[in-house]
């Protein structure tokens, strides 16, 4: 079965995508820096699948250390470019280390590419080059609007980047997958977020605050003009967005792709706000979350949710697992992190 690149393949949606990838049969190798992610990872995709995958500890910028891997990997079909940095307020206080690291490992695996005779690219987009959309649900052909952040600016720039440089070379394809709000975490709850330090995002937060790590959630602003006030978003099992990434791949080994780039939206099509979160969170694994409700966070969109009927047409991909499940699993993985981290 062919060999898949994933870089980033030690981190949370990368991780999760290996699993998959395992599951049908893809022979995988690995590359992360371990820059967000820890290396016991590989332990938990091999306790699921059964397979530890092989794995370069290398930064996707350092251009000579990726040749030699390619060197290595001969036989590589097929590259998942996860490995980014992806912390929005990060980024706006450090901007060139998003532009080099985000922008100098995609450009060096698209030069890379031609020499080494792979011709086939997912890349790991967001629902963040949308902006707030003025039409929702937000379809893949809505206006990309002005960044809020060097972060998404990167994500934008490198779409760019991907279609400037396929439309140059035809030897390549991409499929571009815009992710909406991954969350959740495998049913085995041995892979999951490992968000470092305080996290940014809301699951990882009420998760934190729902097993004491946390003393209370801030809810960033009730005067949105939305049902409850809440921002809303389109939150998705992490692992229907890795499934929808083997799909990715195998249409494009099997040239079932129309053009040399494709863009897919990858969300359930539902939209929910912060405060039904926490409560269907609260109803499903029998907790409490202290929350107060406080000024809106700077760079915070009022809403947006996909409609993923491209996806679920043309990849014959839809979200399948429910909000109850996914919320429960997310559940499940911050309390298994809690045994890990009594018994070190
Ligand atoms: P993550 O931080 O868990 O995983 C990224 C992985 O890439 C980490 O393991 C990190 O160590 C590695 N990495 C970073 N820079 C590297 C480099 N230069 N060389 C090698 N490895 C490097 O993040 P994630 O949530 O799994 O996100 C994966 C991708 O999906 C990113 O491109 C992110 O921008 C994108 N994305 C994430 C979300 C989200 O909410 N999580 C939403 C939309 C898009
Ligand atoms: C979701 C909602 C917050 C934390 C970000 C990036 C995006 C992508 C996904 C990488 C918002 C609210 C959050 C908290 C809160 N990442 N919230 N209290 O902002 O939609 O997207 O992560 O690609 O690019 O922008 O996700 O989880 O941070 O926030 O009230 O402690 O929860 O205001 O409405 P977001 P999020």
């Amino acid at each position: 079965m062919a060999k898949i690149l994933v870089t980033g393949g030690t981190g949370y949606i990368g991780s999760h995508t290996v699993v998959e990838l395992q599951k049908v049969g893809f022979d995988v190798v690995i590359v992360d820096n371990l820059s967000n992610s820890n290396i016991d990872v590989l332990a938990g995709i091999e306790k699921i699948s059964g397979i530890r995958p092989a794995f370069e500890n290398i930064d996707c910028v350092d251009y000579v250390s990726m040749d030699r891997m390619f060197e290595k990997h001969k036989d590589i079909e097929a590259i998942i470019h996860f490995a980014a940095s992806k912390a929005v307020g990060e980024s706006v206080e450090k901007p060139l280390l998003y532009y080099r690291n985000n922008l100098v490992s995609l450009i060096n695996l698209l030069q890379l590419m031609p020499i080494h005779k792979v011709k086939n690219f997912v890349f790991s987009s967001s629902c963040t080059v949308y902006g707030q959309p003025d039409i929702l649900p937000v379809t893949e052909s809505a206006p990309i609007k002005a960044a809020l952040s060097p972060y998404g600016n990167t994500k934008q720039v490198g779409e760019e980047i991907i279609r400037d440089t396929i439309y140059a070379n035809s030897c390549y394809q991409s499929i571009i997958l815009r992710y909406f709000n991954p969350i959740g975490a495998h049913a085995s709850a041995e892979i999951g977020e490992l968000p470092n330090g305080v996290p940014n995002n809301l699951l990882p937060f009420v998760t934190q605050t729902a097993i004491g790590l946390r003393k209370q959630l801030q809810v960033y602003g009730d005067d949105y003009n939305t049902p409850d006030g809440s921002c809303i978003r389109d939150y998705i099992h992490v692992v229907d967005l890795a499934k929808a990434h083997v799909i990715a791949v195998q249409r494009m080994l099997n040239k079932q792709t129309k053009s040399s780039v494709e863009t897919f939206n990858l969300g359930t099509g539902r939209g929910l706000s912060v405060l039904e979160i926490i409560q269907t969170f609260e109803k499903v694994n029998g907790v409490k979350i202290p929350y107060k409700i406080v000024a809106r966070r700077e760079g915070d969109i009022e809403k947006v949710w996909a409609d993923p009927s491209y996806a679920n047409n043309e990849l014959g991909w839809t979200a399948t697992e429910t909000l109850e499940e996914t919320l429960r699993s997310s559940w499940v993985w911050e309390q298994n992190l809690a045994q890990r981290a009594k018994a070190e």
